[in-house]
């Protein structure tokens, strides 16, 4: 039997979004911390490129916004684009006094500053970052703030399931958030997480696509158990894929930050030829989607597996100084990217659409806040803009504090929450459906829902999905659960609200881009999906 656990306010997720509430709740409040691993299982802790923000003094919030509103291609919701850029400088003093490490660099003028680096879309140098593990440097500084307060509970090994909401609970009136079922990797039981506030940190979805940057953790479990609590979603069509990730057998998409382009890397064919400026005027530095499907069709092209991307030409020390887990990494599997081009491929990196909130990261259910890449806030349209994630996960995890604060004395709803009935299900005899059905998944949707679509591929991936979905619906009711199985359930999800996105869009835009409708609508229109 699992343990029934109360906190004020449960986080689910450990990434900058989780972290940052929790440390901003934590003086007002008890707070509970879940993670599926340890603290670091999360894409936070893998980010390489840094943050956006405008910090240097030649730089303008103006720019920021426009920079920001060209590559979501129309799409931005320009008060999120104006809220997120504004709030930016404050949300980066914060890290610095949480003790993250930026990479300074000393001015003519002899003082030392923040080094600022760039990327694709950006028209200034605008990116702090700690080298190229900005992600790494962010994680230990907030988990070492986090694991010394009183106030916060750490449960690592914890994979929520489900929210528990007073309509699932048949009460009558707005639908509010209670808790969360939660299954715990140590005991294998399922524990009852009961809250006032549930803040949905949980990360994005591109664990739906075959090949991906992100770590395993990243299934989407937030917007599908938002979905499933009655929460809208938004844009989820809008999957980014970055262009430059490793080819190698033995490297799992380990991503080649873009700083290396924004630091003057050059991208090439096999024959050593640069082509991006045949694509776009800003070359190696346009918009995320613009290389990556210049990237795509070279190589579709051509016929070849993969592109290179190369910093050869700058000095050794400069790379080994900018680019030190870029370089260690490569080194450590045959590739000196001081003298030769990386070979790279594009791959699934980043969920632009999610749970649809407001400013302060508040959805359509009482209580229930969604924050990080799991929320859709109409930040970043239909691209997103290099470094600008973790910028939005720190932005909105302290807007949705500072709600979450102005409600904490509000009077308690008791409602009485069942434990989990397992008394109808037995154990699993055949895993290998769900592991099946799992590599079936991501790759129909690497292969219909790609960087390139057409209708009658999606059409081909609906029908797909629908089966699988059929199939795990009946496991899911006859088996316990376990963290496979939950995680395969809310991709096959996550992936059937990406396809009819996809299909409902009749245009290409950003990252959608269909054969069937080549051009861009003159009126940009999010598409937003509402469980019935
Ligand atoms: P995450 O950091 O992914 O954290 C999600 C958390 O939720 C994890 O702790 C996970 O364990 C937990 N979780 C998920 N599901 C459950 C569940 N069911 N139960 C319990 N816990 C759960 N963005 C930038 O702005 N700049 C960069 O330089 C940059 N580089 C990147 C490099 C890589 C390789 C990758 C993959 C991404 C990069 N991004 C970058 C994107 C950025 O890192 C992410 O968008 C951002 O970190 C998301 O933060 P988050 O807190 O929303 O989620
Ligand atoms: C990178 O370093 O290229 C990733 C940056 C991002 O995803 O914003």
């Amino acid at each position: 039997m699992g343990q029934l656990i109360k906190h004020d306010i449960l986080v689910i997720g450990s990434g900058a979004a989780g972290l940052t509430t929790a440390l901003h709740l934590a003086p007002h409040a008890n707070v509970a911390v879940l993670s599926k691993g340890s603290l670091t299982a999360a894409n936070t802790y893998y980010a390489q490129g840094g943050v956006a923000a405008v910090l240097d003094k030649g730089d303008s919030i103006e720019a920021h916004i426009t920079d920001t509103l060209n590559a979501g291609a129309g799409l931005c919701n320009e008060d999120a684009v104006r809220f997120t850029v504004e709030n930016g400088p404050a949300a980066i003093h914060w890290l610095v006094e949480q003790g993250v490490g930026f990479t300074t660099e000393m001015l003519p003028d002899g003082q030392e500053d923040f080094h600022l680096t760039k990327e694709g879309g950006h028209s200034h140098r605008r990116v702090i970052h700690a080298a190229d593990a900005t992600g790494f440097a962010i994680s230990n500084a907030l988990i070492e703030q986090v694991c010394q307060h009183p106030n916060v509970d750490i449960f690592e090994s914890r994979v929520a399931i489900d929210l528990i909401t007073s309509d699932k609970l048949n009460q009558k009136g707005k639908n509010q958030v209670v808790g969360a079922y939660v299954l715990n990797k140590e005991t294998g039981e399922i524990d009852t997480h009961r809250a006032r506030f549930v803040v949905l940190a949980s990360g994005g979805a591109s664990k739906t696509y075959l090949y991906t940057s992100n770590p395993d953790v990243a299934t989407g479990d937030g917007v599908a158990m938002a979905w499933r609590a009655g929460c809208s979603v938004a844009n989820m069509e809008f999957n980014q894929f970055h262009p430059t990730c490793l080819y190698h057998p033995d490297a799992r998409s380990f991503l080649i930050t873009e700083a290396v382009r924004g630091e003057g890397g050059y991208l090439r064919l096999p024959n050593g030829e640069r082509f991006m400026h045949q694509f776009d005027e800003q070359g190696e530095l346009a918009p995320r989607d613009i290389v990556a499907r210049a990237i795509d069709h070279e190589m579709k092209r051509l016929g070849v597996d993969c592109l290179y991307l190369d910093i050869s030409h700058k000095s050794p020390d400069f790379i080994q100084t900018h680019f030190p887990t870029v370089y260690e990494k490569c080194l450590s599997l045959g590739i000196d990217i001081t003298k030769e081009a990386i070979p790279i491929v594009p791959a699934a990196h980043y969920t632009c659409g999610g749970v649809v909130t407001n400013k302060h990261g508040e959805s359509d259910v009482d209580g229930l806040y969604c924050i990080g890449e799991t929320a859709f806030t109409g930040l970043h349209g239909a691209n997103r803009m290099a470094s600008n994630s973790l910028l939005e996960c720190l932005v909105y995890a302290i807007s949705a504090s500072k709600a979450i604060c102005g409600k904490i004395n509000t009077p308690v709803t008791s409602l009485d929450i069942p434990q989990w009935d397992e008394s109808q299900v037995t154990d699993s005899d055949e895993d290998v459906v769900i592991s099946h059905n799992w590599d079936e998944l991501r790759r129909f949707m690497w292969d219909y829902v790609g960087i390139v679509r057409t209708d009658k591929r999606l059409a081909r991936a609906l029908h797909r999905v629908e089966l699988l979905q059929r199939e795990i619906d009946e496991y899911y009711s006859n088996y316990k659960v376990s963290n496979d199985l939950i995680e395969l359930r809310n991709l096959v999800l996550v992936g059937e609200l990406i396809i009819r996105s996809a299909l409902q869009r009749k245009e290409s835009r950003g990252l959608h881009f269909t054969l069937d409708y080549p051009d861009q609508l003159p009126i940009a229109k999010d598409t937003v999906l509402t469980p019935v």
